[in-house]
């Protein structure tokens, strides 16, 4: 979402922080101990803790160390900074109500200190903040879904109807040229500054990312048995990790046209190689969702597709069919993150914002980049210059791809 205008700053900011809080809280309302408290899977912190993170962002970098005031709560401080505790030591959590209290707390004296803030120094830590609090927002439901995947409880799976006309995906052909990568907006996170102009060969893009019929055949193909479809690191994790289908794959025609979702890199991989085609690079993924040939400009935002939890779940890759890219992709933007085979690594003359932690640690040659936010992504963090990135081998409930072809 576009910062309107500078002008407005203060008052986009208690607003839009506003919102954010409300949607980060609606998703504790009715959460049971062990829910909030516990790890759901090793790759990541409880929810509470995250809760408990996003406070003590706000409170570390607006109140210590712009508005100079002593640590709130330094109590918390090990507890809820990213290089605290490992993962695995962030269960002995306070009570919820300890954590909305700290949460209400810090908010208040961040507002208080935002009515004589110098927004011409801070603007760009301000926004950071909300960009901040939305992927935390995201990752929050990402977890509650493997809790609920845990407790064997399917999740609440409510597909739109389906059309008697068979869905075929195709090729969109994206010319060669140069185009305009990155993002130096005010939002921008480190790691998509700065543009930079870059030139790329044509290439094909799938009109529409793999729809769960499509994944169907590699499944009945003996796509999880057979070892040519398999790269060596691919093949090593699913001998350790013997798994026969997507993490919460639904066998129901009724989601034929929904984007696959729930694999990780490897298994992208391999359906690629099942029908011959490949992962594009997340150049070509952000040149085919945002670049216009003709006349040289660069889109960057929608909200007309699945995201924010709008639907609560996937749907039908065509159901936004009015929103396509310039190059005529759809549904880049919301629905499934997309996996693509670029190591997430820093643009040229990279710098680190806020701190080395946020972006920079993770240019290790073992992160794999995701495109195009989720359904469940925040509104703030939903643009066609956004970067996700996680290990290879994590199967993501709200990660699916697109396949790529060379001319
Ligand atoms: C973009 C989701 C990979 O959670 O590690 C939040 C976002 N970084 N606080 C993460 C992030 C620091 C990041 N992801
Ligand atoms: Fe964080």
């Amino acid at each position: 979402m576009q910062v309107k205008s500078p002008k407005n700053t203060k008052e986009y900011l208690l607003k839009n922080l506003t919102e954010c809080r409300q949607l980060t809280l609606n998703l504790f309302t009715n959460i049971d101990q062990e829910t909030f408290s516990n790890q759901a899977h090793p790759d990541f912190s409880p929810v509470g803790w995250h809760l408990g993170h996003i406070a003590f962002t706000e409170s570390y970098w607006i109140l210590e160390k712009c508005a100079n005031l002593s640590p709130l709560f330094p109590q918390y401080h090990q507890l809820f900074a990213a290089d605290g505790l490992p993962k695995s030591e962030r269960e002995n959590l306070p009570e919820l109500e300890n954590i909305l209290d700290y949460l209400t707390i810090v908010r208040k004296q961040v507002f208080q200190y935002l009515e004589s803030a110098p927004l011409e120094t801070q603007e760009k830590l301000w926004i950071w903040l909300l960009q901040h609090e939305s992927q935390h927002g995201e990752t929050i439901t990402l977890i509650l879904e493997l809790h609920r995947l845990n407790k064997q409880k399917l999740p609440q799976l409510t597909p739109n109807k389906q059309s008697e006309i068979i869905l075929k995906n195709e090729s969109i052909l994206i010319p060669a040229g140069e185009f305009i990568l990155g993002n130096n907006n005010l939002e921008a996170i480190d790691n998509e500054s700065p543009e930079n102009s870059i030139y790329l060969d044509g290439f094909y893009l799938d009109k529409y990312p793999v729809m769960c019929y499509k994944y169907k055949e590699f499944m009945e193909n003996g796509g999880y048995q057979k070892r040519e479809f398999w790269s060596e690191e691919g093949w090593q994790w699913l001998a350790k990790n013997p798994v026969s289908k997507p993490l919460y794959w639904s066998d129901s025609p009724e989601f034929n046209y929904h984007p696959v979702c729930g694999v990780n890199y490897y298994e992208s991989e391999a359906y690629c190689n099942f029908i011959g085609k490949r992962l594009p690079t997340e150049m070509e993924w952000e040149k085919a969702a945002s670049w216009d040939n003709l006349t040289g400009k660069k889109s960057l935002y929608t909200n007309n597709c699945n995201h924010n939890l709008l639907v609560g779940n996937t749907t039908p890759v065509n159901s936004y069919s009015e929103e396509k890219s310039p190059s005529g992709c759809y549904d880049m933007l919301g629905n499934v993150w997309e996996w693509t085979n670029s190591y997430f690594a820093g643009y040229p003359s990279f710098k680190y914002y806020l701190y080395p932690g946020y972006s920079q640690v993770y240019f290790d040659h073992k992160h794999r980049v995701l495109r195009g936010g989720s359904w469940a992504t925040r509104p703030w963090a939903l643009r066609t210059t956004f970067r996700n990135w996680y290990h290879p081998w994590v199967r993501e409930i709200f990660a699916g791809f697109r396949c790529a072809n060379d001319l």
